[in-house]
């Protein structure tokens, strides 16, 4: 039975058993990866960019309902304002609104524009954020939740760069509506750090990019396995799209770039950092050129396993952390002090 502690806003929101949900991954949280961690007890979110095609991305909607049965589950609609045009987001919510999906996590632009789709489709809006700040005004415009995603995460940390430790002091203070953390999080103590600031969830990536079922190449999750937390490069930040990826070739050569001309447009970045690269990556394996987003869980990560699996560990050292919180009874206070 689920420990009383995570009973929160996210599992009472969503339905799903434990508060933690597997944040939108481009190009690899598909149905089969999502429909997991729904069936392991979490919410997991479907990346509409990965699928442009209107017919796909409903493909792949209705191919993840029959996978979850009743569990629930979501869309990611990232929003980078560089990527894509306000229409093409607009029709994106309405498809998904359209399909009766009833949850949605935004990231990468205020979503307020979009609000009135989704809330007169009822859909409950997550939206995601890489400092407190942002959640501020995230809460301001009216969305259900917010995740604060701090500098230690895989992808888009922001151009503040605040670690997920003082993010979550500062949401408690500055946040009324529930909150999620992420940004490094790959161990069960750390929801339980979150819970205790107030948090309401986590949100996690990296961690799960292990899982048998994310479709990638076993060599590149075998790479990430073998990395550690002093594996990953953040780049970009010379044009205001800050990303945290695996140290590779790619990497050192844009860092140089970067370094050696302040002042580079992402034209010249762009033979680079190309998309189309990093997906190339995914399906062969070859990790050595390409910007493949991962964070400093990389450190928490310790062999390819179902997602299930990986969730049970969570769970478990979650539990391990609460009970080490918990006042132990004298008769063991006495048989510890005899032994050390
Ligand atoms: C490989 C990868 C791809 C990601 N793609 C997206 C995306 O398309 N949209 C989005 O909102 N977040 C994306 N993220 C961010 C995650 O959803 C999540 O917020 C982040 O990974 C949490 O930090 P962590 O990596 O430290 O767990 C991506 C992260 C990774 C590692």
């Amino acid at each position: 039975m689920t420990d009383p502690t995570f009973n929160t806003a996210v599992t009472r929101t969503y339905g799903c058993r434990l508060p933690i949900v597997a944040g939108g991954l481009m190009w690899l949280s598909n149905a089969s990866y999502v429909a997991a961690g729904a069936n392991a007890g979490i919410l997991s979110f479907i990346t509409a960019a990965s699928f442009p095609e209107p017919a796909a991305l409903r493909a792949e909607i209705a191919k993840c309902r029959d996978l979850c049965g009743d569990r629930p589950f979501g869309v990611n609609v990232s929003m980078l304002p560089k990527l894509v045009e306000g229409e093409r987001i607009a029709d994106t919510f309405r498809l998904i609104a359209d399909e009766g999906v009833r949850f949605v996590e935004t990231s990468g632009r205020n979503p307020e524009a979009f609000l009135p789709i989704l809330k007169g489709a009822g859909i409950k809006v997550l939206h995601k954020v890489p400092s407190v700040r942002y959640a501020v005004k995230a809460q301001e415009v009216g969305v259900d939740m917010v995740s604060i995603v701090g500098a230690e995460c895989g992808g888009h940390p922001g151009l503040d760069l605040i670690g997920s430790m003082v993010n979550q002091a500062l949401a408690e203070r500055r946040l009324d509506i529930p909150f999620l953390i992420g940004g490094g999080i790959g161990a069960g103590s750390q929801i339980v750090s979150a819970l205790a600031s107030g948090a309401s969830g986590v949100v996690i990536g990296t961690r799960f990019l292990v899982a048998e079922e994310i479709s990638a190449h076993p060599q590149y999750k075998q790479a990430l396995v073998s990395a550690n937390e002093r594996d990953t490069t953040l780049t970009m930040s010379s044009v205001r799209n800050t990303v945290r990826t695996l140290s590779n070739e790619t990497t050192e050569i844009v860092r140089r770039l970067e370094a050696d001309n302040p002042q580079i447009g992402i034209a010249e970045l762009m033979p680079h950092v190309s998309g189309v690269i990093g997906r190339k990556a995914y399906e062969t394996g070859d990790v050595s050129r390409g910007m493949l987003s991962a964070g400093q869980a990389l450190g928490l990560t310790d062999g390819i396993a179902p997602l299930a699996d990986i969730v049970a560990q969570l769970e478990q050292e979650a539990g391990v952390a609460l009970a080490r919180l918990r006042p132990q009874p004298l008769a063991t206070q006495r048989a510890e002090a005899l032994v050390s």
